[in-house]
Parts: structure tokens; C-alpha cells; sequence
């Protein structure tokens, strides 16, 4: 097969450039052509920030998972590069699915990941099969280790599923390289396994590093494990998790479980666990160390629930988030945007203090190409307003609602309003930690998304917007009176490059 589906991948985006521009973010990465999900390969290459991602470029649905690839200087403005993995061997034929990236000393670029390959058997029955495979390169182009797959079902522990085992992330630490790869071992729920190497060619297991036990979800997807503010943070996004109290929605969901690392027996001694984002839009987030010593997270912003449908005549389906600083404070999670984001701020209309009761529009507040930070809290000191609304992307008929409600300290994103034609999820609320009705908000739009950063980064949460994008009034209610400051610019971004 060589490489014929890696250039037929390549020559179709080549086409596909001239039509790729239309109506897309500005900032927000999204493919040439087709489809994308998981942030795949997250790392530092070069002096650059690589991101590769599942990727089917023929189609606005998942297919044949490719590594689709990009790279970025800020986090900002990305160029895209040539696909960089296609599904061309007996041991991914199935699909080319989640990993990670490492710049090796050598100066390579290796690549891990997951093959997917099945069989019929003797019986008629398919059986698959995941296997950790890995590939070498230069930024742009990638060779496939003649001896895949590195890490198959021999390297597995007791009772594990060799079907559930997936999406490697790589990093090198103390002369050692390291994978945490997702499972579901004998209980039949995910859990995040531990393997080492050398070389990052042969590879051993180590332990279980942290197991679900059927507590959150069935599969743990797509881990990422770092060191952060002295604590130790493992992110993983369960598939078909129930409802756990406000804080964790139905369906695919992402758990962050911080805690410390037990470097003798290799496991996370949990001390927290929390949802990531809160939004409706949001999976399989993956993180880099920058050079300045940031940890940087970006994640797929979208969900296997909310995009079955798409809307017509769009180029592309799928998008990643913003990238976003993360830190630990107080054993919790804070993510805010990355700082380069300001490189791009200009126009600032800003009101010191305003006063809000019933509805209320303000000169200069509007876009879909904005970042907005409002403080509220409430006029009189010893009152309590009942609520608070931002309604953004709007027109005369559609709307996406932000609400906050300081009693209950709960907001709720709802975009029933927006003008997508398909009955999806629109509606989500989330716990809150303000103190007496003091809110810090942060908007991020870019056009067909709005990203919330709550409270100076406690809680982010995602959603896409498919509002067309002239719909972009701005304007705020209040029930009982608030005093805020709105702090506004428009976001200013030339397209992204090819
Ligand atoms: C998560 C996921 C991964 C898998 C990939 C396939 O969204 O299901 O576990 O590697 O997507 O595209």
C-alpha cells in the first residue's frame, strides 16, 4: 500500500485550499477539509508548538482516523502542514487513532500512537484490536517504525481489555521516557496504565496508575499526566459516564484527578477530583510545557453527543479550543486563555461602574470577535439581585443566553435560541464559586464558539455557537439591581495560513 493514502490524503487538501477560507474562526484551529476530533501530538518541536488531530478529510464525519497536522508560534495564528499519518498498514487499517509527540535529543520528531486493526476469525467473528505504535519525522514528514506496534497486548497486565486501550501520551523524564495509555481492566471500567522505556522503541509496563472503578464512566480516553504547582494532575475523558451531582454531566465527559504521585509503587494517591471544562462542547484535551514553563491545555471543542449533525454548506466540522494556561491552586484546577491572545486585543470600550436593572444595552458592546471581562456584583452591598444575564450572538430573533443565578451560585449557558436546526443538547448549568454575588466573567467568542472563564480561571466552560455570524448584539439583564465593570476589545486575527 505504501503510501498512497498519506498522498491521496495530502493532494485532496492541496485541492481543498482554495475552498477552505468561508466562513470558519478566526483563531480557533480547525482543518482544511472534513473532519477533526482529538487534539493529537500536543508538544513542543523545533522551537515550534506542533498539534496534530484525528482527522478525516473527506467527509464532515468521522471516518478512517489520518493524523491531520498544524503548528503555531503563539497558540494564536496556525499553519497548517501536510497530513501527517494515514491508515496505510496491516496494524492500523482501521484507523490511525489518538497520541502523543516528543522532540527526541537526536532531533527527531516521534510520534505515538494508537493502530487500530481487525480481523475476522475462524468463527466469523471480528475481533479488533489497539496496539501503541510509533512513527519518526522531521516536522513534516513521518516514517512508521518498521517493527510496529511498540506496545501490544503481550505488554498488557492481567484481565485488561486489549479492544480499550488507547491514545499514548508520551513525555521524557529523568533519562526515561514514559506513556500513560487508557484501558479498562478487569472490573470492566477505565483506568490509566503506566509504561516505560529507555529508547522509546522497547517499552514495559510499570503499574495501574489510577483506576476508575466504575465510578466515572466506562473507558478512560485520552490521558495526559504532569507535574503542576507541586501536585500532580491526571486528565481523562470518560466515555458514557452518568450524571454525578451538578458536577459532572452525562455522556462523554473530561475528569481531572489532582493529587501526588507515589514514585515508589507509580501511582496517583488521589486527593481531588473535578470536572475540567463545563461546557457543552468539550473532550480529550491534551497539554505541552511551553518554553517559558507554561502548562498550555487545548482541547477537542466539540463531543461525541453534540456533533452528529453539522450545518449546511460548511467546509470543516470540528474545532479546538482556545489554548489556556493552566495552574493548581487550593488542590483545584484554573485555566485561563494563553497570554498571546493579547497580542491581538484592539478597539477596548470600557465602563467603569454601570448600573443594571431590567435590560440594558451598552454603546460599543457587541461582536463575535470579542473579549470580554464583566464584573457584577450587587448594587446595594447587603442586597442580593435574584439574577444575571448576558445574551450574546443575538439578532432579533436568535440568542445564546448566559445566566447567573447568586442564590443557587449556578450558571447556565443556553443556546435552544442559537438557530441550529437539530435537537441537540443546548442547555447546560454548572456550580459556581462566587462569594455574595460577586461575578468575574471572561468571554472569549470567535465567531462560531464562546469560551467562559469563571472567577479568574476556576472553571472554564465551552460551547459552539452555530448563530450566523451578523447575529452579534450584546446585551445584559438583571433582576434586582447589579453594579459592573465591562472591560470589552474586539479580537483582530488575519485567517490562518496555509
Ligand atoms: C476520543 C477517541 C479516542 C480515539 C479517537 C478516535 O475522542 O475516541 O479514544 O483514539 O477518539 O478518533
Amino acid at each position: 500500500m505504501a503510501k498512497e493514502l498519506l498522498e491521496k490524503a495530502r493532494s485532496y487538501e492541496r485541492e481543498q485550499l482554495y475552498k477552505a477560507q468561508g466562513d470558519r474562526p478566526l483563531f480557533h484551529m480547525t482543518a482544511i477539509a472534513g473532519w477533526i476530533n482529538d487534539p493529537n501530538g500536543f508538544a513542543p518541536y523545533k522551537g515550534e508548538y506542533h498539534l496534530f488531530f484525528q482527522y478525516y478529510p473527506y467527509d464532515l464525519k468521522w471516518g478512517t482516523m489520518h493524523w491531520g497536522h498544524a503548528k503555531t508560534e503563539d497558540f494564536i495564528r496556525w499553519e497548517h502542514l501536510p497530513c501527517a499519518l494515514a491508515p496505510d498498514k496491516e496494524y492500523d487499517k482501521d484507523g490511525c487513532f489518538s497520541g502523543g509527540a516528543l522532540e527526541l535529543s537526536d532531533g527527531r520528531h516521534l510520534l505515538m500512537y494508537t493502530g487500530v486493526s481487525s480481523k475476522i476469525n475462524k468463527d466469523g467473528k471480528t475481533e479488533t484490536f489497539q496496539t501503541q505504535c510509533i512513527a519518526f519525522g522531521d516536522g513534516e514528514n513521518y516514517e512508521k517504525y518498521e517493527a510496529n506496534p511498540v506496545i501490544a497486548k503481550d505488554l498488557l497486565p492481567e484481565g485488561s481489555d486489549a479492544y480499550d486501550f488507547r491514545d499514548p501520551k508520551i513525555w521524557h523524564e529523568d533519562d526515561k521516557y514514559y506513556a500513560v495509555i487508557g484501558n479498562r481492566g478487569p472490573d470492566k471500567s477505565g483506568r490509566i496504565l503506566l509504561y516505560e522505556s529507555r529508547d522509546a522503541v522497547k517499552w514495559s509496563f510499570v503499574s495501574v496508575l489510577a483506576a476508575c472503578n466504575n465510578q466515572y464512566g466506562r473507558m478512560w480516553e485520552c490521558p495526559d499526566f504532569f507535574k503542576l504547582d507541586n501536585k500532580h494532575v491526571l486528565i481523562v475523558s470518560p466515555q458514557e459516564m452518568s450524571a454525578v451531582g451538578p458536577e459532572f454531566h452525562p455522556g462523554n465527559a473530561n475528569v481531572c484527578l489532582i493529587g501526588t504521585f507515589d514514585k515508589k509503587l507509580h501511582v496517583l494517591d488521589r486527593e481531588a477530583v473535578q470536572a475540567v471544562d463545563y461546557g457543552l462542547d468539550f473532550y480529550a484535551p491534551q497539554t505541552l510545557l511551553t518554553k517559558d514553563g507554561r502548562r498550555v491545555m487545548i482541547g477537542w471543542m466539540q463531543n461525541w453527543e453534540t456533533s452528529m449533525h453539522t450545518l449546511p454548506d460548511t467546509s470543516f466540522m470540528g474545532q479546538m479550543t482556545l489554548p489556556r494556561e493552566l495552574s493548581v491552586k487550593n488542590n483545584r484546577l484554573y485555566q485561563m486563555p494563553v497570554r498571546e491572545l493579547d497580542a491581538y486585543r484592539a478597539e477596548r470600550v470600557y465602563y467603569s461602574d454601570i448600573r443594571i436593572n431590567g435590560e440594558k444595552c451598552l454603546d460599543g458592546i457587541k461582536g463575535r470577535y470579542i473579549d470580554m471581562t464583566i464584573n457584577v456584583r450587587p448594587a446595594d452591598e447587603n442586597g442580593l439581585y435574584k439574577r444575571f444575564c448576558i445574551y450574546v450572538a443575538k439578532d432579533t430573533v436568535h440568542y445564546t443566553l448566559i445566566s447567573f443565578d447568586p442564590g443557587e451560585n449556578t450558571i447556565t449557558v443556553d443556546r435552544t435560541c442559537g438557530g441550529f436546526p437539530h435537537d441537540i443538547v443546548n442547555v447546560r448549568a454548572f456550580p459556581v464559586n462566587s462569594q455574595k454575588g460577586r461575578l468575574k466573567l471572561r468571554l472569549i467568542m470567535d465567531r462560531f464558539s464562546l469560551e467562559l472563564f469563571v472567577n479568574d480561571g476556576m472553571q472554564a466552560a465551552s460551547f459552539i455557537i452555530y448563530t450566523a455570524s451578523d447575529a452579534d448584539g450584546i446585551s445584559f439583564e438583571s433582576d434586582g439591581e447589579v453594579a459592573a465593570e465591562v472591560e470589552k476589545y474586539e479580537l483582530r486575527v488575519s485567517c490562518f495560513d496555509h
